[in-house]
């Protein structure tokens, strides 16, 4: 299925929901729809990882979870991506992963629009294909285990990642902070 035939079902899913009169037109999906699907996907998304760092967390402390996300975290969002017929990345500029660096000019743009305030928006990447951002903060206590100065993260946890992650830029995040963004593609250039 074509992710735009499957946009169509999303939205007819929607419209299943809110109990109005399903209308299936051949026009463009507007904008509005597009972030709504985005937004959707970006929500699940953070359910699902964050659910998955704390049973990890419970399970072995932040050694054992930073082991776990390291295996895990892209494989995550990979099966949502494949189950929504979409792409899913979270970028930053100071990433832990080297994956997850800003790749395209777009991103720069994006990145600049959400560092000063932007709450999330589309952009039209080169390739013709609308992305929906949205930022992704350091909002939980939690965040700082993993991701904060090093006083905040435990010698041990912090000893693993920079084994894993010899390169690694993704510390010094007080709660609330800005730590990244959501980029998933919405539609797909013709
Ligand atoms: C147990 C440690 C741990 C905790 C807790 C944790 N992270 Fe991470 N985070 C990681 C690891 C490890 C990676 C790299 C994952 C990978 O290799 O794909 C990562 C990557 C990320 C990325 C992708 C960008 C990058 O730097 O590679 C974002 C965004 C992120 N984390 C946000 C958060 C937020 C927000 C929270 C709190 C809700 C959080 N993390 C909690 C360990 C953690």
């Amino acid at each position: 299925m074509s992710l735009r035939a499957l946009f169509f079902l999303f939205i007819l899913g929607l419209n299943f929901v809110s109990c109005t009169t399903p209308k299936v037109s051949n026009t463009e999906p507007s904008d509005s729809l597009l972030i709504r699907f985005g937004d959707s996907v970006a929500q699940e998304m953070q359910r699902v990882l964050l659910q998955n760092v704390a049973q990890a967390i419970q399970k072995g402390g932040t050694d054992f979870a930073v082991s776990f996300c390291n295996m895990r975290a892209s494989q995550l969002t990979d099966s949502i991506s494949k189950r929504h017929y979409t792409i899913v990345q979270r970028l930053t500029d100071r990433n832990r992963n080297p994956e997850n660096y800003l790749k395209t000019a777009t991103d720069s743009m994006a990145w600049e629009k959400i560092t000063t305030g932007e709450q999330y928006f589309l952009e039209q990447e080169q390739d013709g294909n609308k992305y929906f951002y949205k930022p992704i903060f350091a909002a939980m206590p939690t965040c700082i285990s993993c991701h904060g100065k090093a006083n905040d993260i435990a010698e041990s946890t912090h000893k693993i990642i920079t084994n894993k992650y010899p390169n690694d830029k993704a510390t010094g995040y007080k709660q609330g902070d800005l730590r990244g963004m959501w980029k998933i593609l919405v539609q797909k250039d013709k």
